[in-house]
């Protein structure tokens, strides 16, 4: 169940459009925000209920985006490595490996405390600044071993 505080910004949402059907991806990623990360088929059913939104046309847009997290649950921060043409000349494979050994979990795993999620993805349109990769919505570029050490540890201090 949506609470007061989403309902409120999913009605911010739709004054941004003329057609409630356009607030669909901005409505998912606000439940997803307030739902520690991740979609259930019924906060989609919600979404189409309030935008009068056939259910199956809101299930295929989170189906289409990567950045829905509806299939698997995800941790609360969910690191997106892009291996992608630049990024893998850059050495992304290695700072891969290296993460997988620092949260000691393989691509498409959550640590045991929900914290992370690694995943691979395509190119996120930084690379001019590779390697790089995204968590939630901040984007960490020019990546090396030291960095991910940094980010990684800031984000345990501040969870
Ligand atoms: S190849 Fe990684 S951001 Fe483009």
């Amino acid at each position: 169940m949506l609470t007061e505080k989403t309902l409120e910004k999913i009605e911010q949402i739709q004054k941004n459009y003329h057609s409630k059907k356009s607030a669909v991806m901005g409505a998912l990623m606000a439940v997803q925000r307030d739902s520690g990360n991740n979609l259930t088929r019924e906060d989609m059913e919600a979404v189409a209920r309030i935008l009068e939104v056939n259910p199956v046309e809101v299930h295929a847009v989170a189906g289409f985006y990567t950045m829905y997290n509806w299939k698997k649950p995800v941790g609360r921060n969910h690191i997106q490595v892009c291996w992608n043409l630049s990024c893998s000349l850059l050495g992304a494979e290695h700072l891969i490996s290296y993460i997988e050994k620092s949260l000691g979990i393989t691509v498409g795993e959550t640590t045991p405390d929900s914290l992370f999620t690694l995943s691979t993805v395509e190119c996120l349109g930084s690379c001019g600044t590779a390697p790089m990769m995204q968590i939630g919505d901040d984007y960490y570029e020019n990546l090396t071993e030291e960095k991910i050490d940094t980010i990684l540890a800031d984000i345990r201090a501040r969870s």
